[in-house]
Protein backbone atom coordinates (compact mmCIF):
# COMPACT_ATOMS: atom_id res chain seq x y z
CA UNK A 1 0.00 0.00 0.00
CA UNK A 2 1.37 3.72 -0.86
CA UNK A 3 0.62 6.30 2.32
CA UNK A 4 0.98 9.64 2.72
CA UNK A 5 0.80 11.77 6.28
CA UNK A 6 -0.32 14.94 6.65
CA UNK A 7 0.84 16.74 10.11
CA UNK A 8 -0.77 19.85 12.16
CA UNK A 9 0.62 20.80 15.05
CA UNK A 10 3.72 20.13 17.49
CA UNK A 11 6.57 18.42 17.81
CA UNK A 12 4.88 15.35 19.42
CA UNK A 13 2.72 15.15 16.47
CA UNK A 14 5.69 15.30 13.71
CA UNK A 15 7.28 12.73 15.87
CA UNK A 16 4.21 10.44 15.76
CA UNK A 17 3.81 10.93 12.13
CA UNK A 18 7.49 9.62 11.78
CA UNK A 19 6.78 6.89 14.18
CA UNK A 20 3.61 6.01 12.18
CA UNK A 21 5.80 6.36 8.97
CA UNK A 22 8.53 3.77 10.16
CA UNK A 23 5.78 1.15 11.63
CA UNK A 24 4.23 1.26 8.37
CA UNK A 25 7.49 0.86 6.23
CA UNK A 26 8.38 -1.92 8.22
CA UNK A 27 5.14 -4.06 7.36
CA UNK A 28 5.96 -3.27 3.66
CA UNK A 29 4.06 0.12 3.25
CA UNK A 30 5.29 2.48 0.82
CA UNK A 31 5.38 6.10 1.63
CA UNK A 32 3.93 8.15 -1.30
CA UNK A 33 3.22 11.84 -2.55
CA UNK A 34 -0.51 12.86 -2.75
CA UNK A 35 -1.00 11.77 -6.98
CA UNK A 36 -0.40 8.61 -6.10
CA UNK A 37 -1.24 7.49 -2.27
CA UNK A 38 -3.95 4.98 -1.61
CA UNK A 39 -3.95 6.08 2.15
CA UNK A 40 -4.27 9.26 3.12
CA UNK A 41 -3.22 9.75 7.27
CA UNK A 42 -4.25 13.02 9.02
CA UNK A 43 -2.16 14.13 12.00
CA UNK A 44 -4.28 16.70 13.45
CA UNK A 45 -3.83 19.27 16.15
CA UNK A 46 -6.62 20.97 18.06
CA UNK A 47 -5.13 23.36 20.09
CA UNK A 48 -6.51 26.37 18.48
CA UNK A 49 -9.79 26.96 16.61
CA UNK A 50 -7.63 27.43 13.46
CA UNK A 51 -5.65 24.33 13.11
CA UNK A 52 -9.18 22.20 13.56
CA UNK A 53 -10.49 24.09 10.34
CA UNK A 54 -7.13 23.22 8.86
CA UNK A 55 -8.45 19.97 9.09
CA UNK A 56 -11.96 19.95 7.66
CA UNK A 57 -10.32 21.75 4.51
CA UNK A 58 -7.60 19.20 3.92
CA UNK A 59 -10.51 16.37 4.12
CA UNK A 60 -12.11 18.29 1.35
CA UNK A 61 -8.56 18.64 -0.64
CA UNK A 62 -7.88 14.32 -0.27
CA UNK A 63 -11.49 13.47 -1.09
CA UNK A 64 -10.86 14.86 -4.44
CA UNK A 65 -7.96 12.50 -5.05
CA UNK A 66 -10.03 9.27 -3.73
CA UNK A 67 -12.34 9.56 -6.57
CA UNK A 68 -9.29 7.76 -8.32
CA UNK A 69 -10.17 4.31 -7.08
CA UNK A 70 -12.82 3.19 -4.41
CA UNK A 71 -10.55 1.00 -2.48
CA UNK A 72 -8.39 4.67 -1.16
CA UNK A 73 -9.58 5.82 2.31
CA UNK A 74 -8.37 8.30 4.46
CA UNK A 75 -7.65 7.85 8.47
CA UNK A 76 -7.74 10.99 10.80
CA UNK A 77 -5.88 10.84 13.56
CA UNK A 78 -4.18 13.07 16.30
CA UNK A 79 -6.28 15.71 18.69
CA UNK A 80 -8.73 16.42 16.19
CA UNK A 81 -9.16 12.93 15.86
CA UNK A 82 -9.98 12.24 19.18
CA UNK A 83 -12.02 14.86 19.84
CA UNK A 84 -14.50 14.79 17.02
CA UNK A 85 -13.56 10.64 17.14
CA UNK A 86 -16.75 8.72 14.83
CA UNK A 87 -18.20 11.65 13.84
CA UNK A 88 -15.91 11.88 10.91
CA UNK A 89 -17.32 8.77 9.75
CA UNK A 90 -20.80 10.51 9.15
CA UNK A 91 -19.43 13.74 7.42
CA UNK A 92 -16.72 12.35 5.20
CA UNK A 93 -17.63 8.57 4.31
CA UNK A 94 -13.90 8.29 2.69
CA UNK A 95 -12.81 8.27 6.64
CA UNK A 96 -12.40 4.84 7.84
CA UNK A 97 -10.26 4.97 10.82
CA UNK A 98 -9.79 7.57 13.98
CA UNK A 99 -7.53 7.31 16.44
CA UNK A 100 -6.13 9.46 19.13
CA UNK A 101 -2.51 9.96 20.62
CA UNK A 102 -3.29 7.00 22.78
CA UNK A 103 -4.85 4.71 20.04
CA UNK A 104 -2.07 5.27 17.48
CA UNK A 105 0.11 2.56 18.49
CA UNK A 106 -2.58 0.27 17.57
CA UNK A 107 -2.90 2.30 14.63
CA UNK A 108 -0.94 0.46 11.89
CA UNK A 109 -2.95 -2.97 12.88
CA UNK A 110 -5.67 -0.91 11.98
CA UNK A 111 -4.77 0.35 8.69
CA UNK A 112 -3.39 -2.65 7.42
CA UNK A 113 -6.97 -4.57 8.04
CA UNK A 114 -8.72 -1.87 6.49
CA UNK A 115 -6.30 -2.25 3.81
CA UNK A 116 -7.33 -5.73 3.53
CA UNK A 117 -11.08 -5.19 3.49
CA UNK A 118 -11.06 -7.69 7.08
CA UNK A 119 -12.58 -4.35 9.02
CA UNK A 120 -14.85 -1.82 7.43
CA UNK A 121 -14.27 1.19 9.93
CA UNK A 122 -11.93 1.59 13.15
CA UNK A 123 -12.17 3.57 16.20
CA UNK A 124 -9.35 3.60 18.19
CA UNK A 125 -10.84 6.36 20.80
CA UNK A 126 -9.61 4.60 24.44
CA UNK A 127 -7.21 6.23 26.82
CA UNK A 128 -5.11 4.33 28.25
CA UNK A 129 -3.62 4.69 32.12
CA UNK A 130 -0.06 3.66 31.07
CA UNK A 131 2.10 4.49 28.31
CA UNK A 132 2.24 1.60 25.68
CA UNK A 133 5.41 1.19 24.96
CA UNK A 134 5.69 1.48 21.10
CA UNK A 135 9.27 2.10 20.12
CA UNK A 136 11.61 -0.35 18.78
CA UNK A 137 15.15 1.37 18.82
CA UNK A 138 16.26 -1.17 16.61
CA UNK A 139 14.04 -0.23 13.93
CA UNK A 140 14.37 2.91 14.90
CA UNK A 141 17.72 3.36 14.00
CA UNK A 142 17.69 1.57 10.32
CA UNK A 143 16.04 5.18 9.12
CA UNK A 144 18.50 7.59 10.56
CA UNK A 145 18.24 10.73 9.91
CA UNK A 146 20.87 12.45 7.61
CA UNK A 147 20.48 15.32 10.21
CA UNK A 148 21.72 13.29 12.98
CA UNK A 149 18.95 14.60 14.90
CA UNK A 150 16.48 12.91 17.11
CA UNK A 151 13.14 12.90 19.26
CA UNK A 152 12.28 11.20 21.83
CA UNK A 153 9.20 10.45 23.88
CA UNK A 154 9.12 10.33 27.36
CA UNK A 155 5.52 10.69 28.17
CA UNK A 156 2.23 11.48 26.92
CA UNK A 157 -0.90 13.25 27.71
CA UNK A 158 -0.92 15.84 30.42
CA UNK A 159 -2.84 16.64 33.94
CA UNK A 160 -3.06 19.99 34.39
CA UNK A 161 -6.18 21.20 33.00
CA UNK A 162 -5.17 24.96 32.44
CA UNK A 163 -8.02 26.56 31.91
CA UNK A 164 -7.76 27.21 28.26
CA UNK A 165 -6.68 24.15 27.07
CA UNK A 166 -7.99 21.20 25.06
CA UNK A 167 -5.00 18.73 25.46
CA UNK A 168 -5.81 17.38 28.75
CA UNK A 169 -8.84 15.83 27.00
CA UNK A 170 -7.51 14.97 23.06
CA UNK A 171 -4.09 13.47 24.87
CA UNK A 172 -5.86 11.96 28.42
CA UNK A 173 -3.78 11.67 31.54
CA UNK A 174 -0.08 11.83 32.02
CA UNK A 175 1.79 8.65 31.11
CA UNK A 176 5.26 8.28 31.93
CA UNK A 177 7.47 5.76 29.66
CA UNK A 178 9.36 4.09 31.72
CA UNK A 179 13.36 5.71 32.18
CA UNK A 180 15.08 2.39 30.93
CA UNK A 181 12.85 2.40 28.19
CA UNK A 182 13.96 6.11 27.11
CA UNK A 183 17.50 5.72 28.00
CA UNK A 184 18.40 2.67 25.52
CA UNK A 185 16.10 4.13 22.79
CA UNK A 186 18.72 7.50 23.51
CA UNK A 187 21.70 5.15 23.61
CA UNK A 188 21.18 3.00 20.17
CA UNK A 189 20.16 6.28 18.00
CA UNK A 190 24.14 7.67 19.54
CA UNK A 191 25.31 4.37 18.64
CA UNK A 192 24.17 4.91 15.12
CA UNK A 193 25.22 8.33 14.49
CA UNK A 194 22.56 10.57 16.10
CA UNK A 195 24.64 13.39 17.46
CA UNK A 196 21.32 15.27 19.01
CA UNK A 197 18.60 14.51 21.32
CA UNK A 198 15.17 16.49 21.95
CA UNK A 199 13.87 15.14 24.56
CA UNK A 200 9.77 15.59 24.48
CA UNK A 201 6.35 15.60 26.68
CA UNK A 202 3.48 17.81 27.23
CA UNK A 203 4.95 18.37 30.49
CA UNK A 204 8.12 16.99 31.15
CA UNK A 205 9.06 18.51 34.36
CA UNK A 206 6.51 16.05 36.22
CA UNK A 207 8.00 13.01 34.30
CA UNK A 208 7.33 9.97 36.79
CA UNK A 209 5.04 11.89 38.65
CA UNK A 210 2.13 9.52 37.30
CA UNK A 211 1.19 5.83 37.28
CA UNK A 212 3.87 4.86 35.10
CA UNK A 213 6.82 6.15 37.37
CA UNK A 214 9.38 4.36 39.11
CA UNK A 215 11.21 6.68 41.74
CA UNK A 216 13.19 8.20 38.43
CA UNK A 217 12.85 12.07 38.08
CA UNK A 218 13.07 14.51 35.07
CA UNK A 219 16.89 15.87 36.51
CA UNK A 220 17.53 11.83 37.00
CA UNK A 221 16.81 11.19 33.46
CA UNK A 222 18.45 14.26 32.05
CA UNK A 223 21.70 13.32 33.65
CA UNK A 224 21.41 9.82 32.57
CA UNK A 225 21.09 10.47 29.04
CA UNK A 226 23.27 13.50 28.93
CA UNK A 227 25.72 10.85 30.57
CA UNK A 228 25.79 9.09 26.56
CA UNK A 229 28.92 9.38 25.21
CA UNK A 230 28.89 10.73 21.67
CA UNK A 231 25.72 12.88 22.59
CA UNK A 232 26.67 16.09 21.91
CA UNK A 233 23.42 18.10 22.35
CA UNK A 234 20.58 17.29 24.53
CA UNK A 235 17.07 19.41 24.39
CA UNK A 236 13.95 18.55 25.80
CA UNK A 237 10.45 20.11 25.42
CA UNK A 238 8.04 21.32 26.96
CA UNK A 239 8.20 22.51 30.40
CA UNK A 240 5.80 23.51 32.67
CA UNK A 241 7.04 26.39 35.27
CA UNK A 242 5.27 24.82 38.09
CA UNK A 243 6.94 21.62 38.04
CA UNK A 244 10.23 22.51 37.17
CA UNK A 245 12.88 21.18 40.00
CA UNK A 246 15.75 23.04 41.52
CA UNK A 247 17.67 19.97 39.98
CA UNK A 248 16.68 20.45 36.77
CA UNK A 249 18.06 24.31 36.79
CA UNK A 250 21.26 23.34 38.16
CA UNK A 251 21.86 20.74 35.94
CA UNK A 252 22.12 23.79 32.94
CA UNK A 253 25.08 24.54 35.18
CA UNK A 254 26.50 20.71 35.27
CA UNK A 255 25.56 18.84 31.86
CA UNK A 256 28.02 20.32 29.25
CA UNK A 257 26.25 18.96 26.63
CA UNK A 258 22.41 20.36 27.66
CA UNK A 259 21.62 22.72 25.65
CA UNK A 260 22.08 26.02 26.69
CA UNK A 261 18.39 26.90 25.69
CA UNK A 262 14.84 26.39 27.67
CA UNK A 263 11.00 26.94 26.19
CA UNK A 264 9.19 28.69 29.71
CA UNK A 265 5.69 28.78 28.66
CA UNK A 266 4.64 31.93 30.60
CA UNK A 267 1.23 32.56 28.76
CA UNK A 268 0.44 35.75 30.64
CA UNK A 269 2.33 38.68 32.78
CA UNK A 270 -0.34 39.43 35.09
CA UNK A 271 -1.12 37.77 38.01
CA UNK A 272 -5.07 37.58 37.76
CA UNK A 273 -4.87 36.50 34.30
CA UNK A 274 -2.60 33.34 35.56
CA UNK A 275 -5.25 32.70 37.94
CA UNK A 276 -7.76 32.70 35.82
CA UNK A 277 -5.75 30.43 33.20
CA UNK A 278 -4.92 27.82 36.31
CA UNK A 279 -1.76 28.25 35.62
CA UNK A 280 -0.53 27.71 39.29
CA UNK A 281 2.56 30.45 39.51
CA UNK A 282 2.23 34.18 39.89
CA UNK A 283 4.92 36.39 37.92
CA UNK A 284 7.27 36.42 41.49
CA UNK A 285 7.81 32.63 40.85
CA UNK A 286 8.29 33.34 36.99
CA UNK A 287 11.15 35.97 37.68
CA UNK A 288 12.48 33.62 40.10
CA UNK A 289 13.34 30.85 37.92
CA UNK A 290 14.03 32.87 35.24
CA UNK A 291 17.33 34.12 37.89
CA UNK A 292 18.02 30.68 39.15
CA UNK A 293 17.84 29.76 35.39
CA UNK A 294 20.53 32.25 34.16
CA UNK A 295 22.75 31.59 37.47
CA UNK A 296 23.15 28.16 36.65
CA UNK A 297 23.53 28.88 33.02
CA UNK A 298 24.50 32.62 32.27
CA UNK A 299 24.14 32.46 28.56
CA UNK A 300 20.82 30.58 28.46
CA UNK A 301 18.31 31.52 25.96
CA UNK A 302 14.81 31.62 26.96
CA UNK A 303 11.78 31.34 24.74
CA UNK A 304 8.30 31.51 25.86
CA UNK A 305 4.56 30.88 24.71
CA UNK A 306 1.83 34.12 25.69
CA UNK A 307 -2.00 33.98 25.10
CA UNK A 308 -3.52 37.39 24.58
CA UNK A 309 -7.29 38.35 24.75
CA UNK A 310 -7.70 35.80 27.47
CA UNK A 311 -11.49 36.11 29.30
CA UNK A 312 -11.40 38.84 31.45
CA UNK A 313 -7.83 40.53 30.07
CA UNK A 314 -7.60 44.27 30.75
CA UNK A 315 -5.52 46.62 28.99
CA UNK A 316 -3.72 46.72 32.30
CA UNK A 317 -3.60 43.02 32.55
CA UNK A 318 -2.22 43.04 28.96
CA UNK A 319 0.56 46.01 29.78
CA UNK A 320 2.01 43.50 32.36
CA UNK A 321 2.15 40.97 29.89
CA UNK A 322 4.65 43.37 27.84
CA UNK A 323 6.37 44.48 30.26
CA UNK A 324 7.32 41.10 31.83
CA UNK A 325 8.28 40.62 28.15
CA UNK A 326 10.81 43.30 27.71
CA UNK A 327 12.11 42.90 31.58
CA UNK A 328 13.11 38.58 30.65
CA UNK A 329 13.66 39.69 27.28
CA UNK A 330 12.65 36.57 25.59
CA UNK A 331 15.01 35.68 22.61
CA UNK A 332 11.40 34.46 21.14
CA UNK A 333 8.05 33.83 21.59
CA UNK A 334 4.67 31.68 20.18
CA UNK A 335 1.98 34.76 20.97
CA UNK A 336 -1.88 33.65 20.33
CA UNK A 337 -5.07 35.69 20.55
CA UNK A 338 -7.03 33.31 22.65
CA UNK A 339 -10.03 30.83 21.26
CA UNK A 340 -12.59 28.80 23.11
CA UNK A 341 -11.97 25.42 22.91
CA UNK A 342 -15.06 22.96 23.63
CA UNK A 343 -15.30 21.40 27.00
CA UNK A 344 -12.41 24.09 28.67
CA UNK A 345 -13.28 25.96 31.94
CA UNK A 346 -12.55 29.49 29.99
CA UNK A 347 -15.61 28.61 27.76
CA UNK A 348 -17.45 29.88 30.53
CA UNK A 349 -15.50 33.07 31.49
CA UNK A 350 -16.69 36.22 30.98
CA UNK A 351 -15.68 39.01 29.66
CA UNK A 352 -14.63 37.59 26.28
CA UNK A 353 -12.44 40.01 24.61
CA UNK A 354 -13.70 42.21 22.02
CA UNK A 355 -11.82 40.19 18.67
CA UNK A 356 -10.40 43.54 17.20
CA UNK A 357 -9.24 44.25 20.67
CA UNK A 358 -7.30 41.06 20.77
CA UNK A 359 -5.89 41.16 17.29
CA UNK A 360 -4.24 44.69 18.47
CA UNK A 361 -3.08 43.47 21.67
CA UNK A 362 -1.75 40.66 19.43
CA UNK A 363 0.37 43.03 16.78
CA UNK A 364 1.60 44.77 19.65
CA UNK A 365 3.24 42.31 21.43
CA UNK A 366 4.46 40.81 18.57
CA UNK A 367 6.22 43.92 17.46
CA UNK A 368 7.91 44.38 20.69
CA UNK A 369 9.25 41.11 20.29
CA UNK A 370 10.39 41.36 16.42
CA UNK A 371 12.45 44.18 18.39
CA UNK A 372 13.66 42.16 20.79
CA UNK A 373 14.57 39.21 19.33
CA UNK A 374 16.68 41.89 16.82
CA UNK A 375 18.43 43.28 19.91
CA UNK A 376 19.27 39.72 20.87
CA UNK A 377 20.73 38.22 18.18
CA UNK A 378 22.66 41.20 17.20
CA UNK A 379 24.59 41.26 21.04
CA UNK A 380 25.88 37.93 19.44
CA UNK A 381 27.69 39.27 16.42
CA UNK A 382 31.58 38.68 16.69
CA UNK A 383 31.28 35.88 19.08
CA UNK A 384 32.42 32.51 18.67
CA UNK A 385 29.99 29.51 18.23
CA UNK A 386 29.87 26.13 16.59
CA UNK A 387 27.11 25.47 14.30
CA UNK A 388 25.34 22.40 13.81
CA UNK A 389 24.96 21.81 10.23
CA UNK A 390 21.03 20.52 9.06
CA UNK A 391 21.12 21.24 5.57
CA UNK A 392 21.88 24.13 2.15
CA UNK A 393 19.81 27.52 3.13
CA UNK A 394 16.77 28.40 1.49
CA UNK A 395 18.84 31.59 0.03
CA UNK A 396 21.68 30.83 -2.22
CA UNK A 397 24.07 33.68 -3.54
CA UNK A 398 27.94 34.20 -4.03
CA UNK A 399 30.15 31.66 -5.30
CA UNK A 400 29.96 28.93 -2.81
CA UNK A 401 27.29 27.48 -1.07
CA UNK A 402 25.30 28.88 2.21
CA UNK A 403 24.33 26.54 4.39
CA UNK A 404 22.10 26.38 7.83
CA UNK A 405 22.75 25.49 11.01
CA UNK A 406 21.81 25.88 14.45
CA UNK A 407 24.11 27.23 17.26
CA UNK A 408 24.02 25.28 20.64
CA UNK A 409 20.59 27.69 21.86
CA UNK A 410 18.99 26.79 18.85
CA UNK A 411 19.53 29.83 16.80
CA UNK A 412 20.03 29.21 13.21
CA UNK A 413 23.02 30.29 11.73
CA UNK A 414 23.48 30.79 7.67
CA UNK A 415 27.30 29.99 6.77
CA UNK A 416 28.66 30.19 3.44
CA UNK A 417 31.09 27.27 2.77
CA UNK A 418 33.18 26.45 -0.31
CA UNK A 419 31.68 22.53 0.24
CA UNK A 420 28.46 22.29 -2.16
CA UNK A 421 27.73 19.05 -0.32
CA UNK A 422 28.51 16.26 2.61
CA UNK A 423 28.59 18.50 5.35
CA UNK A 424 24.76 17.74 6.70
CA UNK A 425 25.38 16.50 10.59
CA UNK A 426 28.57 18.12 11.03
CA UNK A 427 29.86 20.55 13.71
CA UNK A 428 31.19 23.76 12.43
CA UNK A 429 33.33 26.19 14.40
CA UNK A 430 32.26 30.09 13.12
CA UNK A 431 32.50 33.44 14.12
CA UNK A 432 28.82 35.81 14.19
CA UNK A 433 29.45 38.08 11.48
CA UNK A 434 25.55 39.76 11.33
CA UNK A 435 22.46 39.47 13.08
CA UNK A 436 19.13 39.13 10.87
CA UNK A 437 15.67 39.58 11.86
CA UNK A 438 15.58 35.93 13.03
CA UNK A 439 18.86 34.36 12.05
CA UNK A 440 22.50 35.32 12.52
CA UNK A 441 24.90 35.22 9.83
CA UNK A 442 28.30 33.27 10.24
CA UNK A 443 32.06 32.93 9.03
CA UNK A 444 33.39 29.58 9.03
CA UNK A 445 36.65 29.20 11.49
CA UNK A 446 37.56 26.28 11.94
CA UNK A 447 37.18 22.31 10.44
CA UNK A 448 33.69 20.73 10.31
CA UNK A 449 33.86 17.41 12.61
N1 LIG B 1 -6.21 29.59 22.73
C1 LIG B 1 -5.04 30.17 22.35
N2 LIG B 1 -3.84 29.60 22.56
C2 LIG B 1 -3.81 28.39 23.17
N3 LIG B 1 -2.79 27.59 23.50
C3 LIG B 1 -3.28 26.48 24.08
N4 LIG B 1 -4.62 26.55 24.14
C4 LIG B 1 -4.98 27.74 23.57
C5 LIG B 1 -6.23 28.38 23.34
N5 LIG B 1 -7.38 27.84 23.70
C6 LIG B 1 -1.39 27.95 23.28
C7 LIG B 1 -0.62 28.03 24.60
C8 LIG B 1 0.24 26.79 24.57
C9 LIG B 1 0.49 26.63 23.08
C10 LIG B 1 0.94 25.30 22.66
O1 LIG B 1 -0.76 26.95 22.50
O2 LIG B 1 0.19 29.18 24.58
O3 LIG B 1 1.43 26.91 25.32
FE1 LIG C 1 -2.33 22.43 28.00
FE2 LIG C 1 -1.53 23.41 30.37
FE3 LIG C 1 -1.15 20.79 29.78
FE4 LIG C 1 0.29 22.67 28.51
S1 LIG C 1 0.35 22.24 30.72
S2 LIG C 1 -0.74 20.88 27.57
S3 LIG C 1 -1.16 24.33 28.34
S4 LIG C 1 -3.12 21.82 30.04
Amino acid sequence: MKFHIITFGCQMNVHDSDWLTRALESRGWEVADENSAQVYILNTCSVRDKPEQKVYSELGRVAAHLKRDENMFAAVGGCVGQQIGKGFFERFPFVKLVFGSDGIANAPNALERIAEGADDRVALLDFVSIYEERENPEERTVTMPESRQAFVNIMQGCDNFCSYCIVPYTRGRQKSRHPEAVVEECRALVKSGVREITLLGQNVNSFGKDKGGVGVSFADLLHSVAGIEGLDRLRFTTSHPKDIAPEVKAAFGELENLCPSLHLPMQAGSDLVLKAMRRKYTIEHYLSIVDDLKKARPDISLTTDLIVGFPGETEEDFAQTLEMVERIGFESSFSFKYSDRPGVAAVNMEPKVEAKDAKERLMRLQTLQNNITKKCLENLEGRETVAFIEGKSRQQRGDYTWWKGRDPAGRIINVEMEESDGLVGLMVPVRITEAKNHSLLGKRIGKPW
